[in-house]
């Protein structure tokens, strides 16, 4: 990835940096800290993964949110401080029901489940993530879409007081996200409250961020704090930044190459020095169950 004041992606190369044990216990506390999620209880999914998902460890340790720094460590070190209660979710635009919607609100009737979910980020690792959340739209039918609505923004909170990265210009804050209404309204598409049935820690993006599995990472944006249901195609950060490398759709596909790297492969975090890369697969794997969502649309054109 690349950055507004075009600092070279070889000086923020991906680097893998581990929790000492203060920081894992810091980590831990922020756990606990979160919204009254601690332990959550929920069925796996059908839609799981058998694959054995990636340790607490390296989910917690190998991260990109930039709103706390460009180091793979930095949300470790830093997302502690973030507030996560009270929380708000401002949903409006061409819904039935708009308004400033409280978590609890929004999560008390929520059906949530465990979904271990294969996860591409589009600097080439890959994760297995067992997340608990549920799916979008079940938020959205519960505020209503109206038939005009074409797509969904998201917006993640904007506190740079609580966010170092945000005191620096490296991004256009807030980070923006979006998707077309049918993705967003497929079943695989969630929000995730919590990870390894526990509250999702800050550094994943707590309280509440998006996961959509067949997407590059990029797309599942965290802590959010804005629904926007919209007619137009709305702005989305990374392709903002740069459009060329950065398409709005982001599906994973391996025969679309990043300008900079090849996406026919990815790196497994945590695989051992000796384990060699892995193919990458079209959609990541989900091509069974959402590649009808693109058919007549010429996915290298619209990448
Ligand atoms: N959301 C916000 N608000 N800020 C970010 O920098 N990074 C994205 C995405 N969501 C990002 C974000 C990227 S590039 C990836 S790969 C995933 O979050 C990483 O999620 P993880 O740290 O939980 O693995």
């Amino acid at each position: 990835m690349r950055f507004k004041n075009d600092l070279g992606w070889s000086s923020v190369t991906p680097k893998c940096t581990w929790m000492n044990r203060r920081q894992l216990l810091a980590g831990a506390g922020a756990m606990l800290a979160g919204p009254a999620l601690a332990k959550i209880d929920a069925a796996k999914s059908a839609y799981s993964t058998d694959q054995a998902p990636n340790t607490l460890e390296e989910i917690t340790t190998y991260n990109n949110y930039y709103e706390f720094g460009l180091d793979k460590g930095d949300p470790a070190r830093y997302a502690g401080g973030l507030t996560t209660s009270p929380w708000s979710v401002q949903i409006g635009g061409l819904v039935d029901r708009p308004g400033n919607y409280g978590l609890e609100d929004i999560l008390k009737d929520a059906p949530l489940e465990e979904r271990i979910y294969r996860f591409r980020c589009v600097e080439a690792w890959s994760m297995i993530i067992p997340w608990i959340g549920f799916e979008l739209s079940h938020l959205l039918n519960k505020v209503g879409v109206q038939s005009g609505a074409k797509y969904v923004a998201f917006e993640t909170l904007v506190r740079p007081e609580e966010m170092p990265g945000q005191r620096s210009g490296i991004l256009n804050w807030p980070y923006r996200e979006g998707l077309r209404l049918d993705e967003a309204m497929h079943p695989l598409a969630i929000l995730a409250t919590g990870l390894y049935g526990e509250a999702l820690p800050n550094q994943n993006g707590a309280p509440l961020r998006l996961v959509v599995p067949w997407k590059y990472g990029f797309k599942s944006i965290k802590s959010i704090v804005s629904i926007t249901l919209t007619d137009t195609q709305p702005e989305a950060t990374w392709n903002m930044q740069n459009a060329r490398e950065y398409g709005f759709y982001s599906n994973v596909n391996p025969q679309v190459d990043h300008p900079r790297w090849s996406q026919a492969s990815e790196r497994r975090v945590g695989a051992g020095l000796f384990a060699g890369r892995e193919d990458t697969l079209m959609f990541n794997g989900y091509g069974e169950q959402v590649a009808s969502l693109y058919a007549g649309q010429d996915l290298a054109k619209d990448y």
